[in-house]
């Protein structure tokens, strides 16, 4: 019988994942492997009926050649991703066949999970995630199921790496939107407020702003002060000979005394939605400096879209190094960039760890602007 791989996206989508999954495929099949993509995250795996006659096509597909033909010219995940958190399922989310079970919630499914795949026979499993996806690759490993983990979000802060699939379009994107936004802006000399995603790390914020050339940057790792930001964000209008202003806002930056925008309920990694503090800052700078503001929460629209040249290349080296794992034998290990270079680290390294921007090295707290010390020497994303 030959191997079977399986392939699994989770977590936020980003332009890449397809790539990865394509050249995986590709480089399997050749290799003699049977290979199948899960559907929805870990939800695919979970969702498995152990009956050879049930209809398991809603959970797993089987990739070809033809199948994985177009994928990677597409952004967003074809296998289709969810936050599913096997070891921590809520009852509204448990599989149907599952139902009146358990006596208490949430609960850990995880022998479920390595039931299904010794059912479907896989041999290894590619996860393709953020550190909340790649945690349970961590589990799973542990629990002695083969599996090797290729990095993927677009607030680039999986420990171990120095970039993550789908970083640089976000980038990308950013600063095209941010230059974009320069026309209304400024056509009517106002303040421009923006508020980008990046959860509990500056880097798109950051990387953002100091691409676009933006006034002022706002990141998660240093509480600001909004009236302070406002007289500044004032004095940069005036000083513009075009009079306006820009600022970018992390979702996740905090105001000095104040709390981070969450909202609705936690996701099986106990993580809330956030969002908010741009428009709440834009009220605030309008009533500090009695300037009209305009206020753009550029929001899903950066990880939308096709992969941009660099997510193309690391996506498909990731998985070129993925599969050589696979074929050594390997578990338990993600592929990275680490000092500029491609290489592999143990998934138990990164478990409940996440990367901050360097603020020492590359922001001025009291300007709320890059500051950027060192370079020479430095990897191409050390940043
Ligand atoms: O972690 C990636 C990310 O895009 C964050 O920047 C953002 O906070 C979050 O996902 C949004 O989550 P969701 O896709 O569930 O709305």
């Amino acid at each position: 019988m030959k191997k079977r791989l399986a392939i699994l996206t989770g977590g936020g989508d980003v332009p890449g994942l397809n790539a990865a999954i394509k050249i995986i495929t590709e480089l399997a099949i050749k290799d003699g492997y049977e290979v199948f993509g899960f559907r929805k995250g870990w939800a695919g795996p979970l969702r498995i009926l152990r009956d050879r006659e049930a209809d398991n096509s809603k959970n797993i597909v089987s990739l070809t050649m033809e199948s994985v033909r177009k994928v990677s010219r597409t952004g967003g995940t074809f296998l289709h991703s969810s936050r599913t958190n096997p070891s921590n399922v809520k009852e509204k989310y448990l599989p149907e066949h599952l139902r009146g079970k358990f006596e208490s919630y949430p609960v850990d499914l995880t022998e479920e999970i390595v039931k299904n795949l010794k059912f479907l026979e896989i041999d290894t499993l590619v996860t393709i995630g953020g550190d909340d996806t790649l945690s349970f690759a961590g589990r799973l490993d542990k629990e002695g199921f083969k599996v090797v983990a290729i990095p993927k979000t677009m607030d680039n802060d999986v420990w171990g790496t120095d970039y993550c699939i789908g970083f640089s379009t976000a980038v990308t994107r950013g600063v095209n939107l941010v230059t974009a936004f320069r026309t209304p802006v400024g056509s009517h000399e106002r303040i421009g407020i923006i508020e980008v995603m990046g959860r509990y790390a500056g880097f798109t914020a950051w990387y953002i702003g100091y691409l676009a050339e933006a006034d002022r940057f706002i990141i998660p790792e240093i509480n600001f002060n909004p009236k302070r930001l406002a007289k500044m964000l004032k004095k940069d209008r005036e000083m513009n000979p075009s009079r306006y202003s820009l600022v970018v806002v992390s979702e996740g930056a905090v105001p000095e005394g104040g709390d981070m925008h969450l909202s609705g309920e936690e996701d099986a990694y106990g993580h809330k939605k956030l969002g908010g503090i741009g428009m709440a800052t834009a009220e605030l700078i309008k009533k500090e400096t009695g300037v009209d503001v305009m206020f753009q929460n550029m929001g899903y629209l950066l990880r939308s879209g096709e992969p941009d040249a660099f997510d193309r290349m690391v996506a498909k080296t990731f998985g070129i190094m993925a599969f050589q794992q696979i074929k050594k034998g390997n578990s338990g290990v993600m592929t990275v960039i680490k000092n500029g270079k491609y290489a592999v680290v143990p998934i138990s390294d990164i478990s409940g760890k996440s990367r901050k921007l360097d603020v020492k090295r590359l922001y001025d707290p009291d300007e709320y602007r890059a500051d950027v010390k060192e370079v020479m020497g430095i990897p191409m994303f050390g940043y």
